[in-house]
């Protein structure tokens, strides 16, 4: 009985989505200046400007004599992108996967003087957008489609068709109901063909706030139609998700002649006739019908019946659609015809026609997510904008992509070459899974070559020339290249070594090697591969007796600074990966805990050679739960493994990692005398009072090492946790900075937790402007430094409590008095008065540069290390301040310092 291609919306959920304000709603106006926003008049809607979406483009304005009275202010301005042939907006947010209203409007209004309406191309993601532009200067156009958002952004690209510069004037984004208008959905869009208010009275075109979904209704009138109205209310179904403005409602068209049809025709010879259309109508009976009355109508389109019989419910809503297409015309006939049994002939209130637009299938999303990220970190300046792969006539520079047809296309070659790389390969290339070909060659890459290019499984081509990479390749990689399913180029990367050290690699990967080791030596191709195979063995012999050396414990110096002597070799770059069994045996079965740290318990340990080592587990709540599981610890690992990279002496050395199913650890170099917290606030018992010297080469020590990972890291890091007791000290007494960079992998996903926890753990150092701004950045590691400066000048720690236990932060204590002039009254009593005030007075004003609550009036790290240097005289000063240190502590080395928990 019911019929498959037509249906009536009848029941469905309730949704009781309020529209009343503007949620969901994106208004830009295109082409005003970049701070400026407004309500417009008319309709109350709030526009933007659009440069938060665009970089490219300039501002233009209409001549004036378009500029009349009746002329949507939105059109005034326009952006025209006179440079390069595709630009695009990013428009966001959007919430991924539900419906959308989109309008773009176009208004030339002559703005070039030139009298002459440029035509080009328009694209929504990766497909077309037609735009017809009226010859009229004087005229504007827009063209809306409804579509569903396949990212969290929306991205429409303006493209030059050698037919004049294109423009915009605005763009239109209107969240829609989830139940409406579902034939728009992953795979197709709705395009609008015309939205009509038949019968209407007041001539005017209706959109928002009359209708929630900014839908815009033209008036339609007929001379051989009779309006119909209401001033009663019509009853907008709740269950309706359409709700078409009431304005639009309450006017309805009816046959003039009461025994005929409501008829029309749409023609679509103008565009391709095998395109696709839907229509929707909306009712509502506007009279009402005395008994012996009754309005009953059915459908026919192109003359055949597709539905009935129909009443419309007085004062009530309902929308009827086509399910299936209307196509194969050059025109499409409506007839709506009453019944016998009807004694009042059909109405129609309102109706809708789209053409259904097919949607390209856009690139790969991981390879997007890859793509993107390689382009921000490398800072790529080449005209990267769009989808990478399709349109396949814009496909990005050096990227080749496998073909359409196999939907989604991914990329299968990437051409960086001699494109001023710096910094290690980034760990996102990973994500390329369909590549076959990478070229970075003639660019400054340093590192290791990565072991995630093996896990490439396409991967037929890797050109690493001319680079600076360091370390030794990996075997698996070799290994491929000897097989020949690798051709390997890495010539002119004077720091490259042969193969690992075959002790150092997992037992998996050394039965691998020796496998494809026997068959080389068997087929004894030549003798020169047995001599390189020596050489490798013989540099590997050379290699593990220097290791011995390095790594011997000598008492008499206290620790062993094992990094610094793996620095240029590839010593410490083999030993970083620890199995569970080492870490248990290291740390002799977690027998002494030495801290509790943010993401888990830190335990003392001690490495086989002697090496003290403070071994750091992992809770599995801290580490960020990913839907795939091994994707989360491939992060994990080439997280770690960046962190191998950051050698500093302000830095803890990291020695190495562990990770074996659950069980993640983090192996720090033991630093004897603990936190930096824990002096200050005299918790570690055995240590006197700091002084003022030794203040501030400790405050010199942090800032060189927060200089480095600001400016020395490439990619840069931020610490986002800088607080006292992140800040370790040897027995020397020298500072280095602990647990930097982790923050990035653990509760990343969930940035609000990460929020809240810091507030826990480290309230009274969050940069207050990281609040508004929702954005960590370096100042804000800046500003923490300027609390641990406060704290150093008056041993109090970050959050201070009255006699009443009122918490407040130390800087809104301590700050407003130096600011005063009155440093001495809230200097560390525990220094009796023995420092330089003029010292003290500099880095005091070094405390309220970096705790500016405006983070750009705070200094970069580069600046506070200058002015530090500056307090400590000079450079060579420090130097002598520093072994006065080392004599002190000699002094005191006898009674054993006990970190105290972290
Ligand atoms: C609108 O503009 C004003 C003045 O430039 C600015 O303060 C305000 O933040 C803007 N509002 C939005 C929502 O962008
Ligand atoms: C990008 O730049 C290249 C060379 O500068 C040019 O050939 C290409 O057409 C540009 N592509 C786009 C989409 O603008
Ligand atoms: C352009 O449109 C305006 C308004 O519709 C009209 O008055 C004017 O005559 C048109 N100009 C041309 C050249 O068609
Ligand atoms: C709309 O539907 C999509 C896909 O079914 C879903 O992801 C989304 O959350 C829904 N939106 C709302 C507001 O219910
Ligand atoms: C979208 O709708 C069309 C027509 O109803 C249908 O053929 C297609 O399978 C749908 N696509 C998706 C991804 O749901
Ligand atoms: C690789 O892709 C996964 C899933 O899309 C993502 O979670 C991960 O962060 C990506 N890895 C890198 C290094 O970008
Ligand atoms: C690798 O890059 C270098 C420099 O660009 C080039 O000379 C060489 O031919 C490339 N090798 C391969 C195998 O493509
Ligand atoms: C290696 O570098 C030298 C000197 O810079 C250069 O002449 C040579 O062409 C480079 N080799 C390759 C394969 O690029």
């Amino acid at each position: 009985m019911v019929l498959p291609w037509l249906y009536i919306l009848m029941s469905l959920l309730a949704l009781a989505v309020s529209v009343q304000s503007q949620p969901g709603f994106l208004s830009i106006d295109c082409g005003i200046p970049g701070d400026f926003n407004y309500t417009d008049d008319t309709t109350q809607m709030f526009y933007t400007s659009d440069a938060k979406f665009i970089d490219t483009g300039t501002n233009k304005e209409i001549t004036a004599i378009h500029m009349t009275q009746t002329l949507p202010r939105q059109y005034r301005n326009l952006r025209i992108f006179p440079d390069g042939i595709r630009n695009c907006y990013t428009l966001t947010p959007v919430i991924k996967s539900n419906r959308y209203l989109l309008r773009a409007s176009f208004m030339y209004g002559n703005y070039d003087g030139l009298d002459q309406p440029p035509q080009f191309d328009a694209y929504v993601g990766v497909d077309r957008w037609e735009i017809n532009l009226p010859s009229n200067s004087s005229l504007y156009v827009w063209n809306e489609i409804i579509m569903v958002a396949s990212l969290d952004y929306i991205s429409v690209c303006l493209v030059k068709t050698g037919n004049g510069i294109p423009f915009i004037s605005t763009l239109e984004l209107r969240l829609l109901d989830n139940s409406t208008y579902q034939a728009a959905n992953e795979s197709q869009s709705l395009r609008l063909y015309t939205r009509l208010d038949p019968g209407s009275t007041s001539g005017q075109r209706i959109r928002y706030p009359d209708d929630d979904y900014d839908r815009m209704w033209s008036p339609w009138v007929e001379n051989f139609w009779t309006p119909i109205d209401t001033s009663f209310s019509i009853n907008l179904r709740k269950d309706d998700g359409y709700q078409p403005a009431l304005a639009v409602m309450n006017t309805s068209a009816m046959p003039t002649n009461t025994s005929g049809n409501l008829s029309f025709y749409f023609p679509t010879s103008h565009v391709d006739p095998r395109s696709q259309y839907h229509v929707f109508f909306h009712f509502a009976e506007l009279e009402r019908l005395q008994k012996n009355q009754s309005r009953e109508f059915n459908f026919s389109i192109d003359g055949k019946y597709v539905y009935g019989p129909f009443s419309p419910e007085y004062l009530s809503v309902d929308t009827i659609f086509t399910q299936s297409p209307l196509s194969g015309k050059d025109q499409h006939v409506v007839d709506l015809y009453k019944t016998t049994s009807s004694t009042l002939p059909p109405i129609l209130n309102a109706v809708e026609i789209f053409t259904v637009e097919q949607l390209t299938s856009p690139t790969d999303g991981q390879d997007v997510d890859a793509i993107m990220n390689i382009k921000a970190i490398y800072q790529i300046k080449r005209n990267w904008t769009g989808d990478p792969c399709v349109p396949s006539s814009y496909i990005w520079e050096g990227l080749n992509c496998s073909s359409p047809d196999s939907k989604p296309p991914t990329i299968i070659s990437l051409d960086l070459s001699s494109s001023g790389l710096a910094g290690v390969l980034a760990p996102s290339l990973a994500n390329l899974t369909s590549i076959q070909s990478l070229d970075v060659s003639n660019n400054s890459l340093t590192g290791p070559v990565p072991d995630f290019l093996a896990q490439l499984s396409s991967l037929k081509i890797l050109n690493l020339t001319n680079n600076q990479f360091t370390g030794p390749i990996p075997a698996i990689l070799l290994d491929k290249s000897k097989d020949g399913s690798l051709s390997l180029s890495f010539d002119n990367n004077t720091n490259l070594s042969g193969p690992p050290d075959i002790n150092h690699c997992e037992a998996g990967s050394c039965k691998k090697k020796r496998k494809i080791l026997v068959p080389i030596l068997a087929s004894s191709i030549s003798a020169l591969v047995v001599l390189i195979i020596m050489v490798f063995v013989l540099r590997k012999f050379t290699q593990r007796r220097r290791q011995r050396e390095a790594v011997v414990w000598d008492k008499t110096d206290g620790s062993i600074h094992k990094m610094q002597y793996g620095r240029n070799g590839s010593l410490h770059s083999e030993n970083q990966r620890f199995t569970y069994t080492e870490v248990v045996n290291m740390t002799n079965n977690f027998e002494r805990p030495i801290g509790n740290g943010g993401f888990g318990t830190v335990y003392h340990g001690q490495m086989r050679e002697g090496t003290q080592v403070a071994v750091k587990m992992l809770s599995l709540q801290s580490v960020k739960v990913l839907s795939h599981p091994r994707q989360g610890c491939n992060e994990f690992q080439n997280e770690a493994q960046l962190l191998m990279r950051v050698h500093h002496k302000n830095v803890v050395p990291f020695i190495g990692y562990c990770q074996e199913g659950d069980n993640m650890a983090l192996i720090y170099e033991y630093m004897a005398l603990g936190n930096l917290g824990s002096h200050l606030s005299g918790t570690n018992s055995n240590s006197k009072a700091l002084n003022w010297g030794q203040r501030l080469c400790i405050a010199l020590d942090v800032a060189l090492g927060l200089e480095y990972l600001h400016n020395g890291c490439r990619p840069p890091i931020i610490h986002r946790d800088m607080k006292t007791t992140n800040i370790l000290l040897n027995e020397r007494l020298e500072a280095k900075i602990g647990d930097f960079g982790m923050s990035k992998v653990f509760l990343q996903d969930d940035e609000f937790t990460h929020i809240s926890t810091a507030v826990k753990g480290t309230a009274g150092y969050l940069d207050p402007e990281y609040f508004n701004s929702n954005n960590l950045t370096h100042r804000s590691d800046v500003y923490s430094f300027g609390v641990v400066l406060l704290e150093l000048i008056t041993g109090r720690p970050a959050i201070i409590r009255n006699a009443d236990y009122e918490k407040r932060t130390l800087v809104d204590w301590a700050c407003p008095i130096i600011a005063g002039g009155d440093v001495q009254s809230v200097v560390d009593p525990r220094l009796e008065g023995d420092y330089d005030i003029n010292s003290l007075w500099k880095v005091a004003e070094i405390v309220l540069a970096c705790t500016s609550p405006r983070s750009i009036e705070r200094p970069t790290m580069t600046e506070v290390v200058a002015e530090l240097k500056d307090c400590l005289g000079t450079e060579t000063t420090a130097e002598r301040t520093r072994s006065l240190n080392i004599d002190q502590v000699e002094k005191t080395s006898s009674i054993t310092f006990q970190p105290s928990p972290r």
